[in-house]
């Protein structure tokens, strides 16, 4: 019996409602592979854990998650409980940071059955490979002077190392995909990264001569990722425009309770961890409506990363039927409560496999 070790963190708001559910649809596709067995170290880390004693995890808390394979975890987030600087830097960047999770891998795609708010959405299926480690959010800087003459610097901070990675990243998967890789830059400006940016992509691309690269300005790829979505496969981007693009494209494809992501450790020598690219979502806490289907396609992604892949192609297909037949909750236009979507998913697995 092939044992994993998750460290499953739900966080807060409805990251509490969803993971804990989530986890059963991991329990049903263990049991129908029958040779691998998920074991789960929860930890209840989350802004009512720092309320009480202090700090987002305690002193030992990386040391665990180093022990395991994979970091499962919901959202983080609660400004009502505890600033987002203080909870985020204390426990969602401290993760990606500490376990050199140093890309963020967030697919967007067409999923029939989903109301895209676009006119014609084509079957677009793209994948942003997002910087995780610096850039814009570099710990370079901070507050000086107060009252009128308060500042706030931050130093966007690219390494050669980390945009060649991001990079080099994007175009093997644009390898494996449809071969071409676009550029998030913003190097008509005053940004004084963007054209070392470009640069870095210019020269790892010439490692490429068969895929196809582009470089669009972010503002306009914003825009292009409205008006023409499909023409995307890989998209590689900075860690706030990466950031931004992935809610737009979450956007694109209906709604941001469907789409997921991977923080990915390419060294191997910490785990990944596997979040949605939505927050706690502080409006529907309590409500049974959170859409589980975000935090269902990370647990995909977590299948295919832990070499599950034939697990992680049923739980898709299973995702995708359920929205299909119409087994909505309602930021999908539907009647369904979580946990409604949550057994008709489980159903769906156990009568697929
Ligand atoms: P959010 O993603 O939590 O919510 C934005 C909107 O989307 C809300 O209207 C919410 O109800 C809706 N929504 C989000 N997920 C949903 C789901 N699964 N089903 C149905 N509707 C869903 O973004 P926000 O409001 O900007 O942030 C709330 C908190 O979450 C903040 O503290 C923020 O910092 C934090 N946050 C954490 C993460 C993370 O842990 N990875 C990501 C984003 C935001
Ligand atoms: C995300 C979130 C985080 C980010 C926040 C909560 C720090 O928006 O995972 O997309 O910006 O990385
Ligand atoms: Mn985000």
């Amino acid at each position: 019996m092939n044992k994993l070790n998750l460290s499953v963190i739900p966080g807060d708001g409805i990251g509490k409602e969803v993971v804990p559910l989530t986890l059963n649809v991991l329990d049903t596709l263990a049991s129908v592979h029958g040779g691998v067995k998920f074991e789960y170290e929860k930890y209840p880390w989350s802004c009512e854990y720092y309320l009480e004693h202090g700090e987002m995890m305690p002193k030992d808390g990386m040391a665990k998650l180093h022990q395991s394979d994979a970091i499962y975890l919901g959202a983080v987030g609660n400004p009502q409980l505890v600033p987002d600087h203080i909870s985020l830097w204390g426990l969602l960047i401290k993760i990606r940071r500490e376990c050199e999770q140093v890309v963020n891998i967030r697919p967007a795609q067409y999923i029939k059955g989903v109301k895209s708010p676009l006119a014609e959405p084509n079957d677009f299926d793209f994948v942003v490979v997002r910087e995780n480690s610096e850039g814009e959010y570099s710990e370079v800087g901070g507050r000086i002077h107060s009252g009128d003459d308060e500042i706030a610097i931050q130093n966007a901070v690219f390494t050669r190392k980390a945009s060649e990675r991001t990079i080099r990243y994007a175009f093997d998967l644009a390898v494996k995909r449809s071969g071409k890789v676009t550029s998030a830059t913003k190097s008509n400006g005053i940004v004084h990264s963007m054209p070392f940016w470009d640069q870095v992509f210019k020269e790892v691309g010439t490692e490429y001569p068969n895929i196809n690269i582009e470089s669009n300005h972010i503002d306009a790829l914003c825009a292009f990722l409205v008006s023409k979505p499909h023409h995307f496969d890989v998209i590689v981007a900075s860690n706030l425009f990466g950031d931004i693009l992935t809610d737009l494209g979450a956007a694109v494809m209906g709604s941001i309770g469907i789409a997921p992501a991977a923080n990915i450790n390419l060294n191997g020598n910490y785990p990944s961890m596997f979040e949605p690219v939505h927050g706690s979502a502080p409006d529907i806490i309590g409500q049974g409506i959170a859409n589980p289907i975000g935090q269902l396609w990370t647990a995909k992604m977590m299948m295919d990363h832990l070499g599950l892949e034939e697990l992680g192609s049923l739980l898709f297909k299973a995702i995708k039927e359920t929205i299909g037949e119409g087994i909505k909750t309602k930021d999908l236009g539907g009647l369904s409560t979580t946990e409604e979507v949550i057994d008709y998913i489980n159903a769906k697995i156990l009568t697929q496999a």
